[in-house]
């Protein structure tokens, strides 16, 4: 099967894949200095909650390895201003927080190095992070596949796929996952409005891989659920609280109400780095307003009156009681998910770290 990548990270050079073109412009942007690769991020230009950590943790390798600093306080304060720089480029992924968290504590434990040998482990933990998440994506995928029957049409929301992660996908994961186990699956595409995620990158990468789909506009999911046109619904998610309530692209809830009434399984498919032990419950998770301008405009046409005001909030929380089971790589975790996550994911050293 195809491999689609949204970046290539090669010589502490980040090439972005630019997702604002796609899908009919494949175009690359090239980041060496840590602020272009937040621009990026801030632009949508790479976007998706695994690849902003991702590729927030390659920002900060490629400034560990023009460093200088020749003492530890040093080192610590100039990771600090470059990881308080980037964790602003978007509030609502955990995975950024949980990403740069996981660098400035390699710092940490090794302050009694020489910094030219923290600087090296920053790096190998980047790589880490990186190859990890490839690795997550297809455990995900292998687990969720074991959810989805022959001939299931699957309808997914924003794009969860290859290009939100380092590769593979976590909710298209599980999509590609059953599709190359042969169970003839086909998907539902929720275009997602106002960024059009679904319509643009899901869509593509459903094109690329050659798997049959079609795609619908936001509100006519409702619809196909009460025609019986729906058999499961996966989603991605930016944040999930201990609890299970999960922050994902807006709309997302509105599914998740709908998929309980028409009695058809809500699934979220994440890796343990989407997981926030810090937040009981998704009331505590910060929801991203961005501008009225992606509500109002659309193909460079203004659509509404110019004094109406658009709200334009880019996720919304779905409550732990919708979700029938989160799909991640240690395997699918059902309710009671305040217990079950935590038995799962943390260890005495995990918790030591909250
Ligand atoms: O605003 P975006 O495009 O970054 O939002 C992306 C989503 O909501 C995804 O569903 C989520 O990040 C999971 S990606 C594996």
């Amino acid at each position: 099967m195809k491999d689609i990548s949204p970046i290539e990270w090669k010589n502490f050079k980040l090439k972005v894949l630019d997702q604002t073109l796609l899908p009919h412009i494949k175009k690359y942007i090239l980041c060496s200095h840590f602020k272009e690769v937040g621009e990026a991020i801030k632009d949508m230009k790479l976007r998706g909650a695994p690849l902003i950590g991702i590729t927030a943790a390659m920002a900060v390798a490629m400034e560990m390895k023009k460093n200088k600093a020749g003492n530890y306080a040093s080192l610590h304060r100039d990771l600090k201003t470059i990881a308080d720089y980037l964790i602003k480029t978007r509030p609502t992924a955990v995975n950024l927080r949980w990403a740069l968290e996981r660098l400035i504590k390699t710092a940490e434990h090794n302050k009694d190095r020489r910094p030219s040998s923290i600087r090296d482990l920053i790096i190998a933990e980047v790589n880490k992070i990186y190859k990890e998440d490839l690795e997550n994506n297809k455990a995900i995928g292998k687990f969720g596949a074991e959810l989805i029957r022959e001939k299931d049409r699957i309808l997914t929301h924003c794009n969860a796929g290859a290009l939100a992660t380092a590769g593979y996908g976590t909710a298209v994961g599980v999509i590609r996952a059953a599709h190359e186990k042969k169970k003839k699956i086909s998907v539902l595409v929720d275009e997602t409005r106002p960024y059009l995620q679904g319509a643009r990158l899901t869509a593509w990468e459903m094109s690329e891989l050659g798997i049959p789909h079609v795609l619908i506009t936001d509100n006519m999911a409702g619809h196909f659920m009460q025609k019986g046109m729906v058999d499961v619904v996966i989603v991605g998610a930016d944040r999930i609280a201990t609890n299970g309530d999960t922050a994902n692209k807006i709309g997302t809830y509105s599914l998740a109400v709908l998929a309980r009434e028409h009695k058809i399984p809500f699934y979220v498919a994440a890796p343990s780095s989407t997981i926030d032990f810090r937040i009981k419950t998704g009331a505590e998770i910060i929801i991203e307003e961005r501008d009225e301008k992606e509500v109002k405009i659309i193909a460079g046409k203004e659509m509404a009156p110019k004094k109406t005001k658009a709200l334009n909030p880019a996720f919304d929380v779905t409550p732990a009681k919708y979700i029938s089971a989160i799909i991640t790589e240690k395997g699918v975790i059902r309710a009671p998910y305040d217990l079950n996550l935590e038995k799962t994911f943390l260890n005495k050293e995990t918790i030591a770290s909250l």
